[in-house]
Protein backbone atom coordinates (compact mmCIF):
# COMPACT_ATOMS: atom_id res chain seq x y z
CA UNK A 1 0.00 0.00 0.00
CA UNK A 2 1.33 3.30 -1.07
CA UNK A 3 1.79 5.65 1.94
CA UNK A 4 -0.30 8.26 1.39
CA UNK A 5 -0.51 9.81 4.95
CA UNK A 6 2.10 10.72 7.89
CA UNK A 7 1.96 11.71 10.98
CA UNK A 8 2.85 15.08 12.75
CA UNK A 9 2.30 15.53 16.50
CA UNK A 10 0.53 12.21 16.80
CA UNK A 11 -1.79 13.23 14.15
CA UNK A 12 -2.06 11.78 10.60
CA UNK A 13 -1.87 14.08 7.91
CA UNK A 14 -2.00 13.65 3.70
CA UNK A 15 1.71 13.73 2.03
CA UNK A 16 0.09 16.60 0.20
CA UNK A 17 0.95 18.55 3.52
CA UNK A 18 4.65 18.62 4.38
CA UNK A 19 6.37 17.80 7.25
CA UNK A 20 8.20 21.35 7.21
CA UNK A 21 4.82 23.56 6.20
CA UNK A 22 3.23 21.81 9.05
CA UNK A 23 6.82 22.74 11.64
CA UNK A 24 6.97 26.00 10.36
CA UNK A 25 3.03 26.85 10.55
CA UNK A 26 3.62 29.55 13.57
CA UNK A 27 6.01 31.43 10.92
CA UNK A 28 2.46 32.29 8.73
CA UNK A 29 1.60 36.16 8.61
CA UNK A 30 -1.95 36.52 9.52
CA UNK A 31 -3.76 39.53 7.99
CA UNK A 32 -6.20 41.55 10.34
CA UNK A 33 -8.95 40.92 7.83
CA UNK A 34 -7.74 36.76 7.33
CA UNK A 35 -10.68 34.87 7.86
CA UNK A 36 -10.50 31.02 8.57
CA UNK A 37 -13.02 28.79 7.55
CA UNK A 38 -12.58 25.34 10.15
CA UNK A 39 -13.67 21.65 10.22
CA UNK A 40 -12.50 18.32 11.27
CA UNK A 41 -13.08 16.45 7.75
CA UNK A 42 -16.56 15.91 6.17
CA UNK A 43 -18.06 18.20 8.05
CA UNK A 44 -19.68 20.81 5.25
CA UNK A 45 -16.23 22.69 4.30
CA UNK A 46 -16.56 23.24 0.47
CA UNK A 47 -20.65 24.11 1.34
CA UNK A 48 -19.56 27.35 3.71
CA UNK A 49 -16.62 28.02 1.41
CA UNK A 50 -19.34 28.01 -1.30
CA UNK A 51 -21.84 30.23 0.46
CA UNK A 52 -18.56 32.91 1.42
CA UNK A 53 -17.59 32.72 -2.13
CA UNK A 54 -20.75 33.60 -3.29
CA UNK A 55 -21.76 36.42 -1.06
CA UNK A 56 -21.63 39.53 -3.56
CA UNK A 57 -19.48 42.52 -3.67
CA UNK A 58 -17.61 40.91 -0.80
CA UNK A 59 -14.01 40.91 -2.64
CA UNK A 60 -13.11 38.08 -0.98
CA UNK A 61 -10.98 35.15 -2.13
CA UNK A 62 -10.96 31.74 -1.07
CA UNK A 63 -7.69 30.02 -0.76
CA UNK A 64 -6.43 26.85 -0.77
CA UNK A 65 -6.01 25.41 2.95
CA UNK A 66 -3.04 26.53 5.10
CA UNK A 67 -2.00 23.10 5.75
CA UNK A 68 -2.12 22.32 1.94
CA UNK A 69 1.10 22.50 0.37
CA UNK A 70 5.22 22.73 1.11
CA UNK A 71 7.40 25.21 2.69
CA UNK A 72 6.87 27.68 -0.42
CA UNK A 73 2.77 27.79 0.96
CA UNK A 74 3.35 31.01 2.69
CA UNK A 75 4.71 32.95 -0.40
CA UNK A 76 1.52 31.80 -2.66
CA UNK A 77 -0.72 32.74 -0.07
CA UNK A 78 1.24 36.49 0.08
CA UNK A 79 0.17 36.72 -3.55
CA UNK A 80 -3.38 37.61 -2.80
CA UNK A 81 -4.68 40.96 -2.42
CA UNK A 82 -8.28 40.44 -1.63
CA UNK A 83 -9.35 39.69 1.80
CA UNK A 84 -8.29 35.81 2.52
CA UNK A 85 -10.56 32.78 3.18
CA UNK A 86 -8.59 30.71 3.79
CA UNK A 87 -9.69 26.96 4.60
CA UNK A 88 -8.20 24.59 7.36
CA UNK A 89 -8.86 21.03 9.25
CA UNK A 90 -6.09 22.27 12.06
CA UNK A 91 -7.46 21.75 15.56
CA UNK A 92 -7.10 24.48 17.67
CA UNK A 93 -3.49 24.21 19.03
CA UNK A 94 -1.87 23.78 15.76
CA UNK A 95 -3.56 27.00 14.36
CA UNK A 96 -0.49 29.72 13.47
CA UNK A 97 0.15 31.75 16.53
CA UNK A 98 -0.42 34.83 14.43
CA UNK A 99 -4.08 33.97 13.77
CA UNK A 100 -5.08 34.16 17.43
CA UNK A 101 -3.05 36.60 18.62
CA UNK A 102 -4.72 39.20 15.57
CA UNK A 103 -8.28 37.45 16.44
CA UNK A 104 -8.98 37.39 12.66
CA UNK A 105 -12.00 36.17 12.43
CA UNK A 106 -12.72 32.07 12.31
CA UNK A 107 -15.84 30.51 11.59
CA UNK A 108 -16.00 26.39 12.92
CA UNK A 109 -18.69 24.00 11.03
CA UNK A 110 -19.66 21.39 12.93
CA UNK A 111 -21.64 18.30 11.90
CA UNK A 112 -22.95 15.49 13.89
CA UNK A 113 -19.54 12.79 14.46
CA UNK A 114 -22.20 9.69 12.99
CA UNK A 115 -22.50 11.38 9.71
CA UNK A 116 -19.07 12.53 9.65
CA UNK A 117 -18.01 9.04 10.18
CA UNK A 118 -19.79 7.62 7.36
CA UNK A 119 -19.16 10.92 5.08
CA UNK A 120 -15.62 10.04 5.61
CA UNK A 121 -15.62 6.34 5.35
CA UNK A 122 -16.51 7.33 1.90
CA UNK A 123 -14.03 9.64 1.35
CA UNK A 124 -11.92 6.89 2.37
CA UNK A 125 -12.82 4.59 0.04
CA UNK A 126 -13.34 6.93 -3.34
CA UNK A 127 -10.37 9.35 -2.74
CA UNK A 128 -6.64 7.62 -4.23
CA UNK A 129 -5.46 10.28 -1.69
CA UNK A 130 -6.59 8.19 1.33
CA UNK A 131 -5.30 4.61 2.55
CA UNK A 132 -7.65 1.59 1.38
CA UNK A 133 -10.07 0.64 3.57
CA UNK A 134 -11.72 -2.79 3.87
CA UNK A 135 -15.33 -2.62 5.58
CA UNK A 136 -17.31 0.19 7.43
CA UNK A 137 -16.37 -1.84 10.62
CA UNK A 138 -12.44 -1.49 10.45
CA UNK A 139 -13.39 2.32 9.50
CA UNK A 140 -15.52 2.93 12.68
CA UNK A 141 -12.36 1.41 14.62
CA UNK A 142 -10.12 3.84 13.33
CA UNK A 143 -12.60 6.67 13.40
CA UNK A 144 -13.65 6.06 16.67
CA UNK A 145 -9.45 5.86 17.68
CA UNK A 146 -8.71 8.18 15.89
CA UNK A 147 -6.58 6.91 13.88
CA UNK A 148 -8.02 8.81 10.58
CA UNK A 149 -6.60 12.33 9.02
CA UNK A 150 -6.22 14.90 11.11
CA UNK A 151 -6.85 12.54 14.03
CA UNK A 152 -9.81 12.20 16.54
CA UNK A 153 -12.86 14.24 15.91
CA UNK A 154 -13.30 14.09 19.66
CA UNK A 155 -9.80 16.07 19.74
CA UNK A 156 -10.74 18.19 17.07
CA UNK A 157 -14.35 19.83 18.33
CA UNK A 158 -12.80 19.88 22.81
CA UNK A 159 -9.79 22.19 21.00
CA UNK A 160 -12.16 24.42 19.64
CA UNK A 161 -14.95 24.11 22.10
CA UNK A 162 -12.43 25.71 24.75
CA UNK A 163 -12.67 28.89 22.37
CA UNK A 164 -16.15 29.05 21.14
CA UNK A 165 -17.30 32.37 23.55
CA UNK A 166 -14.66 34.03 21.92
CA UNK A 167 -16.22 36.97 19.90
CA UNK A 168 -14.24 36.42 16.63
CA UNK A 169 -15.33 32.97 16.47
CA UNK A 170 -18.65 31.71 14.97
CA UNK A 171 -20.05 28.22 15.43
CA UNK A 172 -22.09 27.46 12.87
CA UNK A 173 -23.76 23.30 12.64
CA UNK A 174 -24.61 21.70 8.91
CA UNK A 175 -27.74 20.33 10.67
CA UNK A 176 -28.56 23.88 10.98
CA UNK A 177 -27.45 24.97 7.45
CA UNK A 178 -29.78 21.88 6.36
CA UNK A 179 -32.81 23.76 8.99
CA UNK A 180 -32.62 26.91 7.09
CA UNK A 181 -29.67 27.81 4.90
CA UNK A 182 -31.12 31.44 4.41
CA UNK A 183 -30.82 32.05 8.31
CA UNK A 184 -27.22 30.66 8.31
CA UNK A 185 -25.93 32.81 5.74
CA UNK A 186 -27.41 35.35 7.52
CA UNK A 187 -25.21 34.50 10.44
CA UNK A 188 -21.88 33.94 8.23
CA UNK A 189 -22.50 38.09 6.55
CA UNK A 190 -23.89 39.46 9.83
CA UNK A 191 -20.55 38.28 11.53
CA UNK A 192 -18.45 38.99 8.61
CA UNK A 193 -19.93 42.19 8.50
CA UNK A 194 -21.21 42.27 4.89
CA UNK A 195 -24.83 43.76 4.14
CA UNK A 196 -26.42 41.82 1.95
CA UNK A 197 -30.37 41.77 1.17
CA UNK A 198 -32.91 38.90 1.72
CA UNK A 199 -32.92 38.44 -2.14
CA UNK A 200 -29.35 37.81 -2.51
CA UNK A 201 -29.43 35.51 0.30
CA UNK A 202 -31.84 33.60 -1.25
CA UNK A 203 -30.07 33.45 -4.41
CA UNK A 204 -26.60 32.45 -2.75
CA UNK A 205 -28.84 29.54 -0.66
CA UNK A 206 -30.43 28.34 -4.10
CA UNK A 207 -26.88 28.48 -5.72
CA UNK A 208 -25.13 26.55 -2.96
CA UNK A 209 -27.89 24.19 -2.65
CA UNK A 210 -26.66 20.38 -2.46
CA UNK A 211 -28.19 19.52 -6.20
CA UNK A 212 -26.61 22.64 -7.84
CA UNK A 213 -23.42 21.90 -6.63
CA UNK A 214 -23.45 18.47 -7.25
CA UNK A 215 -24.11 19.51 -10.69
CA UNK A 216 -21.71 22.03 -11.29
CA UNK A 217 -18.53 19.82 -9.98
CA UNK A 218 -19.83 17.29 -12.16
CA UNK A 219 -19.33 19.94 -15.17
CA UNK A 220 -16.16 21.70 -14.16
CA UNK A 221 -12.82 20.79 -14.93
CA UNK A 222 -10.97 20.61 -11.70
CA UNK A 223 -8.01 22.27 -10.82
CA UNK A 224 -4.81 20.94 -8.88
CA UNK A 225 -4.13 23.62 -7.18
CA UNK A 226 -7.85 25.31 -6.54
CA UNK A 227 -9.08 22.79 -3.61
CA UNK A 228 -11.23 23.77 -0.34
CA UNK A 229 -9.38 20.32 0.97
CA UNK A 230 -6.35 19.34 1.48
CA UNK A 231 -7.52 15.56 0.68
CA UNK A 232 -8.70 16.30 -2.77
CA UNK A 233 -9.02 18.84 -5.46
CA UNK A 234 -11.40 16.70 -7.14
CA UNK A 235 -14.59 18.12 -6.37
CA UNK A 236 -16.33 15.18 -7.54
CA UNK A 237 -15.98 13.15 -4.73
CA UNK A 238 -17.54 15.74 -2.33
CA UNK A 239 -20.78 15.52 -2.99
CA UNK A 240 -22.34 12.64 -2.13
CA UNK A 241 -25.62 12.40 -0.01
CA UNK A 242 -25.98 15.68 1.23
CA UNK A 243 -28.14 14.34 4.45
CA UNK A 244 -28.63 14.27 7.75
CA UNK A 245 -28.80 11.16 9.76
CA UNK A 246 -27.53 8.50 6.88
CA UNK A 247 -25.60 7.02 9.82
CA UNK A 248 -28.66 4.78 10.49
CA UNK A 249 -28.18 2.99 7.44
CA UNK A 250 -24.48 1.84 8.43
CA UNK A 251 -24.40 1.79 12.03
CA UNK A 252 -25.35 -1.78 14.11
CA UNK A 253 -27.23 -1.57 17.35
CA UNK A 254 -24.25 -2.82 18.64
CA UNK A 255 -21.69 -0.24 16.62
CA UNK A 256 -24.21 3.05 17.61
CA UNK A 257 -23.91 1.57 21.66
CA UNK A 258 -20.56 1.74 21.39
CA UNK A 259 -19.88 4.99 19.49
CA UNK A 260 -22.45 6.56 22.17
CA UNK A 261 -20.58 5.48 25.41
CA UNK A 262 -17.32 7.05 24.05
CA UNK A 263 -19.39 10.04 23.19
CA UNK A 264 -20.89 10.59 26.75
CA UNK A 265 -17.04 9.76 27.98
CA UNK A 266 -15.72 12.25 25.44
CA UNK A 267 -17.93 14.63 25.76
CA UNK A 268 -19.66 15.12 29.10
CA UNK A 269 -18.43 18.38 29.75
CA UNK A 270 -19.12 19.85 26.49
CA UNK A 271 -22.20 22.30 25.30
CA UNK A 272 -21.85 21.49 22.04
CA UNK A 273 -22.32 18.79 22.65
CA UNK A 274 -25.85 18.99 23.09
CA UNK A 275 -26.82 20.28 19.90
CA UNK A 276 -25.78 16.55 18.57
CA UNK A 277 -28.57 14.74 20.63
CA UNK A 278 -30.98 14.91 18.50
CA UNK A 279 -29.05 13.45 15.87
P1 LIG B 1 -21.93 13.28 2.63
O1 LIG B 1 -20.73 12.44 2.36
O2 LIG B 1 -22.65 12.84 3.87
O3 LIG B 1 -22.84 13.41 1.47
P2 LIG B 1 -16.63 18.63 3.36
O4 LIG B 1 -17.01 19.71 2.43
O5 LIG B 1 -16.24 19.12 4.71
O6 LIG B 1 -15.62 17.71 2.74
O7 LIG B 1 -17.95 17.76 3.65
C1 LIG B 1 -18.53 16.98 2.64
C2 LIG B 1 -19.93 16.60 3.05
O8 LIG B 1 -20.79 17.74 2.90
C3 LIG B 1 -20.52 15.51 2.15
O9 LIG B 1 -21.42 14.77 2.98
C4 LIG B 1 -21.24 16.35 1.11
O10 LIG B 1 -22.23 15.68 0.39
C5 LIG B 1 -21.82 17.43 2.00
N1 LIG B 1 -22.20 18.63 1.25
C6 LIG B 1 -21.44 19.35 0.39
N2 LIG B 1 -22.14 20.36 -0.14
C7 LIG B 1 -23.38 20.29 0.38
C8 LIG B 1 -24.57 21.06 0.21
N3 LIG B 1 -24.62 22.10 -0.62
N4 LIG B 1 -25.67 20.69 0.91
C9 LIG B 1 -25.64 19.63 1.75
N5 LIG B 1 -24.54 18.87 1.95
C10 LIG B 1 -23.42 19.19 1.28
Amino acid sequence: QLNVLHKFKGILFSTMSSEELLNSLDSFDAREDDVFLVSYPKSGTHWVAEVIGSIPNAKMTVTSPIEFGDISKFEELKMHSKRRVIPTHLNYDMLPRNIKQNQCKIIYVIRNPKDTAVSLFHYYRDNPNLPCIETWAVFLELFLRGDVVYGSWFDHVLSWEKHKDNKNILIISYEEMKKDLSKSIRKMTTFLDINVSDSEINKIAWKTSFNEMKNNAAKENHDANHTICALTSNRNLVFRKGAVGDWINYFTSKQKRVFDELFTQRMKHSELANHFEDY
